[in-house]
């Protein structure tokens, strides 16, 4: 978990900074990260694979949790690799120092600008469907040299998780059907220089079961067997991401060593089982890296009482620095900054987001003390799909983003101010002229 403390006069500090100082120079709404638990969520991968699965593994950080020049710089000093899906993401992986071999391109329609790029910079492309391998067949024909691709997909795993985040059931956009994969396995052996290097899957997002996880490790060897029967020799199998963390005291995700020790052992057991070498074993872990290190913190401003219903509290951010509770109806935990354990909490409060829409509510009915306008409230567990998914709705900047460690905090995104967002408008000279 996070390292926040509690300073000498009860108020909440993190990675060793006062939560108030911070807001004083910084401003709020404000994204804090702290690097030691960042880099802990880095470790614990890297040790857990190497502890269960020796010598053949790579953990693949999936960018789309939170996207930064920082965060590739990070998880890339801690040996990680990288999984990006878009031109910006990749971008953002290479300006931030993660080497090319270590960046694997996902995408369900990717461009043939992207497409392009990933072959000519050697970042390996995961083949989600005809058009990618149709594409990637014409580009080596032309480069005139062969070209080592991965494989998605669908394992038709259903898991207990949100609708929107399930994707490896058979009805998905991504990746191909694994009843579909004798054929192309046919159609790769046809082509002239493409190889088929890996096979991926990935089978949904915050999830807290194991079993899901070991199936498909046994799908994905008895899929490298079936490969093997058309001539092609899987040397690596990425099992995707979806390890759950824990947001509010109801969530019991396992530990990242338990999430491991299972993927691991369903791969080695069915390996040893069918005769089969090991393959390099790659997970794409997002949220679990990056979530759990994420807080935010917001201002108090207005309240409304509607008495014998409820009482709202207004925060300076809201749906445009975090849409998960309106998207997913996701819950989160928070406190006071000034009262962290929320002491006499015998208030319950909806706090509402500033955006004008009746559904921006980052929480219902949440306990809390006795707060006031000019209070602060942290939100713990905001460091994945928070920021990657924030928007301008209304025309609102985006947070800063701090970097807190032994006490220093260091900006790594910062704020945006209401005129950035006007840099992109143009008006057609016949309007100027008209006023
Ligand atoms: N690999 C692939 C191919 C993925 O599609 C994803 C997530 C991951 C890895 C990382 O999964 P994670 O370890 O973070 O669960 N916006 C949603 C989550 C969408 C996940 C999309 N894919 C949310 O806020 O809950």
């Amino acid at each position: 978990p996070i390292t926040t403390s509690i300073d000498s006069d009860g108020k909440l500090s993190v990675g060793g900074c006062s939560i108030e100082e911070l807001v004083k120079k910084y401003d709020s709404p404000l994204y804090i990260l702290d690097e030691i638990t960042l880099r802990n969520s880095c470790k614990a991968y890297k040790k857990a694979l190497e502890k269960y699965y020796p010598g053949k593994s790579l953990p693949i950080y999936a960018s789309k949790a939170n996207s930064s020049i920082f965060m590739s710089s990070l998880v890339s000093s801690e040996g990680l690799g990288l999984d990006a899906v878009s031109e910006g993401e990749l971008l953002t992986a290479i300006k931030g120092g993660v080497p090319n071999e270590k960046i694997v391109f996902h995408g369900n329609n990717k461009s043939d600008k992207e497409l392009e790029f990933a072959v000519r910079n050697n970042i390996k492309v995961i083949v989600d469907n005809d058009y990618d391998l149709e594409r990637l067949d014409e580009i080596s024909n032309a480069f005139n040299h062969d070209l080592e691709i991965m494989i998605r997909f669908t394992p038709g795993i259903e898991c207990h998780t949100h609708e929107y985040i399930r994707t490896g059931s058979f009805d998905s956009k991504f990746g191909f059907g694994i009843e579909y994969l004798n054929i192309l396995f046919n159609r790769i052996s046809n082509t002239k220089h493409l190889k088929l290097k890996g096979l991926h899957a990935h089978i949904g997002s915050q999830i807290f079961e194991l079993d899901p996880h070991k199936d498909l490790g046994e799908i994905m060897v008895k899929v490298i067997l079936e490969a093997k029967k058309f001539g092609h020799n899987v040397e690596e199998l990425n099992v995707g991401g979806g390890l759950g963390i824990r947001y509010t005291e109801s969530d019991d995700p396992p530990s990242i060593d338990e999430w491991v020790k299972t993927i691991s052992s369903s791969v080695v057991e069915a390996c040893k089982k069918n005769n089969l070498d090991f393959p390099t074993l790659m997970c794409e872990p997002g949220r679990s890296i990056v979530s759990t290190a994420g807080i935010t913190i917001y201002k108090i401003g207005a309240f409304k009482e509607i008495p014998g219903i409820r009482t709202y509290l207004s925060v300076d951010g809201g749906m445009s620095d975090n849409p998960r509770p309106i998207t997913y109806q996701s819950n989160y935990s928070a406190c006071l900054v000034s009262n962290p354990f929320n002491i006499n909490s015998k208030n319950k409060y909806t706090i509402a987001g500033k955006h004008c829409e009746s559904g921006d509510v980052l929480f219902k009915e949440i306990e809390l003390a006795e707060c006031k306008t000019g209070d602060l409230i942290c939100v713990f567990g905001t460091g994945a799909y928070n920021n990657s998914m924030s928007s301008n709705y209304n025309r609102i900047p985006r947070p800063a983003t701090l970097l807190v460690k032994d006490g220093e905090a260091e900006i790594i995104q910062k704020r945006e101010s209401p005129l950035d967002l006007l840099k992109y408008d143009v008006l057609p000279d016949r309007f100027i002229k008209q006023n």
